[in-house]
């Protein structure tokens, strides 16, 4: 039904932009959340309410594990919506301490034939004061809300520790979880903040404010996760894994968008040769593989967000299977359509069951 009605709708939106149908799209659930018997109704077709998906991760009580990705909604200007839609958390954001409008457009490219995404869009958002403003004028949402936050493209990289914590001071009150973005492959120099000494450098400096902003809002610190890229080395990501351990992360996020461009056999030269990051389908395996290593070499106990090409119910167990304790979406909700969280949630629920 989506792919062959709904789908072709949405991405004529944009009169053949996938960012103008992006906005669009966001803009219209953003209207649908506030009316109440639209909402309503749409929660009443897309959530599973269901006790046996619930789960505490890194202390937070989640509804079901399915979440959607940063990026998808910045600024958070359609946040009740994907509750409505079944997702048992939602990540905002990346925000940057300074608002910025991103790269030029156009910027990001859809590869339908590979249900792939290729994006340049460089942190276009308002930045994290107008967030947490957002935040603080909505209702509590109804599901854990995670705040990711990346470096303002003006600051440079020596002083990208003050832009992070800028940032992490104003969202502080407002999120379950933030999300240490150093994996984006759209801003000048941010990746190599994955870097052992670049990391260590920055996790300290945050959980110095976070231990400070935990006790002035008596709600103790926060659970910080990091995102990483899925194109680091193994000995990369075993160094990064120490600093982790070493600096209280409370979970990885893998994997953010990859500069690789395989699995894009056959598609259109002209979009395979766009500079940016890759997600969707090409991403699937590679984006398991490293939910599996890191998960192998913690010993199952740094809970991981799986995100990555899942497309299907089936992609979402396998990411479970690699050790994933929670998921989130992004380009397979694009192609797949909103239905997508209902499915995995109703897999999860059967799944369990042929296993009792
Ligand atoms: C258009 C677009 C924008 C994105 N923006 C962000 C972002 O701001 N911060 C971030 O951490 N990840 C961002 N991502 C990466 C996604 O959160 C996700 O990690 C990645 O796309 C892989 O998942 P997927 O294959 O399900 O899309 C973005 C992805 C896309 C396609």
């Amino acid at each position: 039904m989506y792919r062959v009605l709904l789908r072709p709708i949405l991405f004529r939106l944009g009169g053949g932009d996938a960012e103008t149908a992006h906005e669009r799209t966001l803009h219209l659930l953003a209207l649908l959340s506030r009316s109440r018997p639209l909402y309503r109704t749409l929660e009443l077709l897309t959530t599973i309410r269901d006790q046996r998906l619930s789960r505490t991760v890194f202390g937070v009580q989640f509804p079901n594990p399915v979440g959607l990705a940063a990026g998808m909604d910045k600024d958070g200007v359609a946040l009740p919506a994907w509750a409505a839609l079944g997702f048992g958390f939602v990540e905002v954001g990346t925000v940057t301490h300074l608002p910025q409008p991103g790269n030029p457009r156009p910027r990001l490219f859809r590869l339908p034939t590979h249900e792939a995404l290729i994006n340049r869009m460089g942190f276009n958002n308002a930045g994290a004061a107008a967030l947490a403003h957002r935040l603080a004028s909505l209702q509590p949402a109804p599901v854990p809300v995670g705040v990711s936050i990346g470096k303002s493209k003006v600051t440079p990289l020596e002083h990208a520790i003050d832009d992070y914590c800028a940032s992490f001071r104003v969202l502080f009150p407002y999120a379950a979880y933030v999300a240490i973005n150093v994996s984006s492959p759209n801003t000048p120099g941010l990746r190599q903040l994955q870097d052992a000494d670049h990391l260590r450098a920055l996790l300290a400096a945050l959980q110095r404010v976070n231990t400070e902003l935990g006790r002035t809002h008596s709600r103790g610190p926060l659970p910080l996760l990091v995102k990483i890229a899925p194109d680091l080395s193994e000995p990369a990501l075993d160094e990064l894994l120490t600093v982790c351990a070493d600096h209280a992360v409370a979970g990885i996020i893998a994997t953010n968008t990859t500069i690789s461009r395989h699995g894009l056999a056959g598609a259109d030269p002209a979009l395979v040769v766009e500079t940016g990051g890759l997600s969707g389908r090409p991403l699937t395996l590679r984006a398991r593989q490293l939910v599996q290593y890191v998960a192998r070499a913690t010993g199952g106990r740094l809970p991981i967000i799986g995100v990555g090409g899942i497309h299907s119910p089936d992609d979402a167990l396998r990411m479970f299977e690699a050790g994933a304790a929670l998921i989130q979406l992004y380009t397979g909700l694009v192609y797949h359509g909103p239905l997508l969280p209902r499915r995995i949630n109703h897999a999860l629920l059967s799944y369990r069951k042929g296993a009792a």
